[in-house]
């Protein structure tokens, strides 16, 4: 990112009338950058928190709170318990993503009032509006480009610096401003966290599951250059289907079903919300898992396709290990990360927690399914 540029946006900042202003701090890199930046502009008229909404990884409000340390003091709040009461129950995608929205919104209304301050700085980067305008879906922190008057509704005004940036940008960026590295390489994490890793019905058990799982995956494909790495977990609920089965005998020795849960997709340039299809068997070599969504990503609203590595005769969840590789985020390819890898992440779920009856592999790349399932 050119010295210039970042000249140009701090000038630009220092011009606006900003008594103070409050960053919500996610620890991903377009939060923090922004805030940085902004920083830069206004100094410790910058007030910097992190929103614990019940929905993050373990130990994450801490965790970045300390990598934080020497760039950005960070302030953390916790609001786990209003989510919950908000959250809690909620079953569709799209409603909890609205309802995110606005809790996580009411909260920092709350706290910039508190603090006085008449000024919100957001990392929202041009994907996320491009996709929420482009009805895809509804991205947490994108207010004023659907018309949402934040200063009559919430009291505040929008600085959002990186609104023209895409993700590579943002990273060179954040090099620049001096960002922790863990920060300027830390994969995506959704705004809305877990809440819509826990895909369907919203429970703090399936929370607690996917928090669980969550911190397996990461650990175990860390550091292999993925763009994209996690887990999601939903009910173990499965419907043979002979149709489905049938598009893909001729790969090996398949059966397929399909989950009662469904999850988000793309088609064309909206967003699908279909069924999620459960591949068991034997394929006649390994690769042909990545070649099941062709075949079956056409069929019956279908938008993830997963291959499962492995499970036993009880429990109540199903995990699914989700990893892709892409540039801009707005496609994806899936990673194709070996057999051995994936069955030792998968026998080390299913022994961590007994409420996991089998643990899968996403096979499908964006399009026809979205990264996440939400
Ligand atoms: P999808 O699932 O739409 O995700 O293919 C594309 C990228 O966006 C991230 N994502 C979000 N990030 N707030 C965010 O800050 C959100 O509401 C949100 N939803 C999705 C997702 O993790 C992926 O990197």
């Amino acid at each position: 990112m050119e010295l210039a540029w970042i000249d140009k946006a701090v000038e630009g900042i220092k011009s606006l009338p900003i008594k103070c202003a409050v960053a919500a701090i996610s620890g991903g890199v377009d939060s923090t950058t922004a805030a940085v930046l902004v920083r830069r502009a206004i100094g410790d008229r910058l007030r910097a928190v992190f929103i614990d909404t019940g929905f993050m990884r373990l130990n994450e409000p801490a965790h970045v709170k300390e990598l934080l340390r020497d760039v950005l003091p960070i302030e953390v709040i916790d609001a786990r318990d209003r989510f919950y009461r908000e959250m809690l129950g909620l079953s569709d995608a799209e409603e909890k993503r609205i309802r995110f929205r606005e809790v996580f919104y009411e909260v920092l209304s709350g706290v910039a009032r508190e603090y006085g301050c008449d000024w919100l700085v957001q990392g929202t980067i041009a994907p996320d509006w491009i996709e929420t305008r482009g009805g895809i879906k509804t991205q947490h922190n994108v207010l004023e480009q659907i018309g949402i008057d934040t200063v009559s509704k919430y009291g505040f005004k929008l600085i959002e610096p990186l609104r023209e940036l895409y993700k590579d940008q943002v990273r060179e960026l954040a090099k620049a401003l001096g960002v922790p590295s863990e920060i300027v390489n830390r994969q995506p994490f959704p705004g809305p966290g877990l809440s819509i890793r826990a895909v369907g019905e919203l429970t703090l058990e399936k929370l607690d599951v996917v928090r669980g799982a969550t911190e397996i995956v990461e650990r175990r494909l860390g550091g292999m250059g993925l763009s994209q790495w996690f887990a999601a977990a939903w009910e173990y609920d499965v419907a043979s289907s002979e149709d489905l089965s049938r598009i893909i005998n001729g790969l090996g020795n398949f059966k397929a079903y399909v989950f009662k849960v469904r999850a988000t997709g793309v088609k064309g340039d909206s967003r699908s919300y279909g069924n999620v299809v459960l591949v068991r068997g034997d394929p006649s070599n390994w690769g042909l898992i990545y070649d099941l969504y062709r075949y079956l990503g056409t069929a019956r609203d279908v938008t993830h396709v997963v291959y499962e590595l492995m499970g036993r005769g009880s429990g109540k969840y199903f995990v699914s290990i989700r990893a892709v590789l892409t540039e801009d985020f707005m496609t994806a390819d899936v990673a194709r990360i070996p057999q051995d890898t994936l069955m030792g992440i998968a026998q080390e779920i299913l022994g961590s927690d007994e409420r996991v009856a089998a643990v899968g592999y996403d096979v499908t790349p964006k399009p026809p399914a979205t990264i996440e399932y939400e």
